[in-house]
């Protein structure tokens, strides 16, 4: 009998799965439907610690993989690990999109800069001094955003195949870095000089990136030797940002901008924090769940994200974009500032369009494992693990949240000791290079 079923599950998973890697007919989600609750059966009664556990006769190289927040991606060309990103026909990634996102950053901090014109040059001295907390060099968001602030101030230096420098550059007090230039800005019938005064990646000792107490030393040192020629601080994230300004920026008046619209962020904005790029966490954390639940239904990939499921879930079309050959769901950004802010005060809110339940018999509970690369990160942990934890019980997912110490991936793959033991896996990698390191474990 056991086995009979087994035969059954097996069928009825292999037309789900073949429904999720493309278009299903709406036959093949029911049926998905009723697999799915002889594998819920299949949990409870036999707690078989045999490996098809969990999913039946899936095996873990089959099972449904979203690739989160860090792309697979080669950390010094940026170029896609397609690999990855293929590793069966139900991996995806789910992020935002960097350069959308990085042009707005640099774009919103230029506006501050005119609408401020003649209060901006603190010394009076004709250069508009900028230092600028870079989160981690090998990581295609932080070089993006170092990239989007240098063009939009005219600092950029551009290598011959066309590649904006995004390297940090220590100081650079008198103008003369080769990494970046002098910018030019005539405005209000004056001209001014921009200069990056000072730029390092925020690495601690440990190795952790887009460490904010490394951001909170640096600009104490930075301000005691650069003092009033640091007009703006600007931060690839807001974790970092939020730091400088507490440390130093919000006692000086020197508008600092960030990224992520953190709620504390957000929040400061009201005391002079300049500004902050909202990457819609809502919607990004709302499609890592998302795929992995479509997957598991034998659902088509589109449901409850470009077409409304059987709850009335469907995302706004100007709320991110689907790009095919990258495998990958990306957000699209929006600029919090001055004139905005009130709207984005609770950065852990779900987005009401994709805020309603479904119903459990048609989509049972599945296992999800979900890794965050640091427990400590400030985005990940203040704002997208709580959209998750509340998108998972919407979705009927139990998630296994596993946080790493942001440095070793092997504190995290170890934890990934049972694959069998989950239906699905959302991975958030230390380093972009190490899909690898994952995959392996589930091609086991
Ligand atoms: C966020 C950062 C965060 C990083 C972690 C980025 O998208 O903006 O705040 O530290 O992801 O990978």
């Amino acid at each position: 009998m056991k086995k009979q079923a087994a035969i059954l599950m097996s069928a009825v998973m292999a037309a789900s799965l073949a429904a999720c890697g493309g278009s299903s007919s709406s036959s093949t989600t029911a049926a998905a439907g009723s697999a799915a609750e002889t594998t819920a059966a299949a949990d409870s009664s036999a707690a078989e610690t045999s490996a098809a556990a969990a999913s039946g006769s899936v095996e873990n190289k089959d099972k449904p993989v979203v690739w989160y927040n860090r792309q697979p991606s080669n950390s010094s060309t940026g170029e896609l690990d397609m690999t990855a990103l293929n590793f069966n026909k139900d991996t995806y990634y789910v992020g935002f999109d960097a350069n959308q996102g990085a042009e707005l950053q640099g774009q919103m901090v230029m506006d501050y800069i005119k609408a401020h014109a003649d209060t901006i040059d603190r010394n009076g001295d004709g250069t508009i001094g900028y230092v600028l907390a870079i989160g981690d060099i090998g990581h295609n968001d932080s070089i993006a955003r170092t990239r989007g602030v240098r063009s939009a101030l005219g600092t950029a230096v551009t290598a011959s195949d066309g590649t904006i420098d995004s390297s940090p550059i220590g100081t650079n007090t008198d103008g003369t870095s080769a990494d970046v230039q002098d910018g030019t800005l005539d405005v209000d019938g004056k001209t001014f000089k921009i200069r990056e005064l000072a730029s390092q990646e925020m690495k601690n000792s440990a190795g952790a990136t887009w460490d904010a107490a490394t951001a909170g030393n640096a600009i104490g040192t930075w301000a005691s030797s650069l003092g009033d020629q640091i007009d703006i601080v600007v931060s690839n994230n807001d974790g970092m940002g939020m730091s400088m300004f507490n440390a130093w920026s919000k006692d000086n008046n020197v508008p600092t901008f960030g990224y992520d619209a953190n709620s504390d962020a957000v929040a400061a904005i009201a005391e002079g924090y300049g500004g902050t790029i909202s990457q819609h966490t809502d919607v990004q954390a709302y499609l890592t769940l998302r795929v992995l639940r479509n997957c598991l239904d034998g659902a088509d990939i589109d449901t409850g994200i470009g077409t409304a499921d059987d709850a009335g879930n469907v995302l706004p079309s100007d709320a991110y974009k689907y790009t095919e050959d990258e495998r990958s769901y990306y957000a699209l950004n929006v600029a919090v500032t001055g004139d905005n802010y009130q709207d984005f005060t609770d950065a852990t809110k779900t987005l009401a369009d994709v805020s309603n339940q479904l119903d459990s018999s048609a989509h049972p509970t599945k296992k999800i494992w979900l890794d965050i690369y640091n427990a400590a990160d400030n985005f990940l942990g203040s704002t997208y693990q709580p959209l998750l934890q509340k998108y998972d019980d919407l979705l009927n997912l139990d998630v296994e949240y596993i946080g790493g110490d942001g440095q070793t991936e092997s504190n995290i793959t170890n934890r990934l000791g049972n694959p069998d033991q989950y239906d699905g896996f959302a991975i958030n990698m230390v380093k972009t290079d190490n899909a690898a390191s994952y995959t392996s474990i589930l091609s086991q």
